[in-house]
Formats: C-alpha cells, structure tokens, sequence
C-alpha cells in the first residue's frame, strides 16, 4: 500500500506492506535511533512520537501510519538537549542501547510533569528496560532535567 506520512519533519511517500512493523520502516529510511529490543512491546528501546504520544514502533503498523507525524531522536535533537547533557554526565548512558527510548520517554515526562519526586519519575520510566546502569543514574538524569 501507499502511505502518506511527515517523519522528523520531512514528507514521504511509501510504498510498504499495511503489516510492516514502523520500526522496519523508519530503520530502512536510515533513521536508527529506534532500536528493536524485545520485539514485544515490553523495552522502550523502539520509541517514537505518533502524533504526539510516545509509543512502541515495535507493535504499530505501517498501515496505522496513513498522513501521521513521526518523530525520533533525530526529530527532536534540540528539544532533547537538556536531556540528553544530563544523561552523559550523570553516567546515565552505558552500552547506549536503550538511550534513545530513555531519552524521549524522559523528555515527554519533563515537558508533561512538574513533578520530580524519585517515585513518580521511577513510575514514569517503568516501560523501559535497561540492562546496563541499574537504573539509578537514569532517575538522577531525569531529576536533574527537571531543575
Ligand atoms: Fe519495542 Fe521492545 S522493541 S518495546
Ligand atoms: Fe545498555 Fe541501557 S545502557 S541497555
């Protein structure tokens, strides 16, 4: 099928099976911040924006994306900056699988919440995994972006 959509403020026009996972899509488009971790809906490390809300490109259909706007990391690169600093220089980002979903997860909860409390951010993070930095340094981050 044909689909219309708007990734990371480009327009395109795809020809692509309506079955095809997005995150095959938008890696083949080269964009590769999304990355396939379970395959299952269960890691974060796949997240995009779609239409606005932060969801698992692992478990949304190209069919589902008709006239959508997309956006990664690459997307939002200046909007993610605070976030991404904090993450560096907290030791937030070890093999840096899971940063890109981390990344947007906690830019959405920043922008979204003004609640900073170790609690709420934990619960906020609880859709993504990370095999690395047991979390900690990942909490601090997101606290210090808050500041
Ligand atoms: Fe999509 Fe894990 S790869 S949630
Ligand atoms: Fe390696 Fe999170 S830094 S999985």
């Amino acid at each position: 099928m044909q689909i219309r959509c708007n990734i990371n403020h480009k327009e395109y026009n795809l020809e692509v099976e309506a079955t095809s996972r997005v995150l095959d899509v938008i890696r083949e488009l080269g964009i590769t911040s999304p990355k396939e971790g379970c395959g299952e809906g269960e890691c974060g490390a796949c997240s995009i924006f779609f239409n606005g809300k932060l969801v698992n490109s692992c478990l949304l259909l190209a069919g589902q994306i008709q006239n959508a706007k997309i956006l990664t990391l690459e997307g939002l690169y200046e909007e993610t900056k605070i976030v991404r600093e904090n993450f560096e220089t907290t030791g937030a980002i070890q093999c840096g699988f899971c940063t890109s979903g981390f990344v947007l997860r906690s830019y959405d909860y920043v922008k979204e919440s003004g609640v900073k409390d170790e609690q709420s951010v934990k619960d906020a993070l609880d859709g993504n995994l990370c095999r690395c930095t047991g979390y900690q340094k990942i909490v601090d981050a997101v606290i210090k972006s808050m500041a």
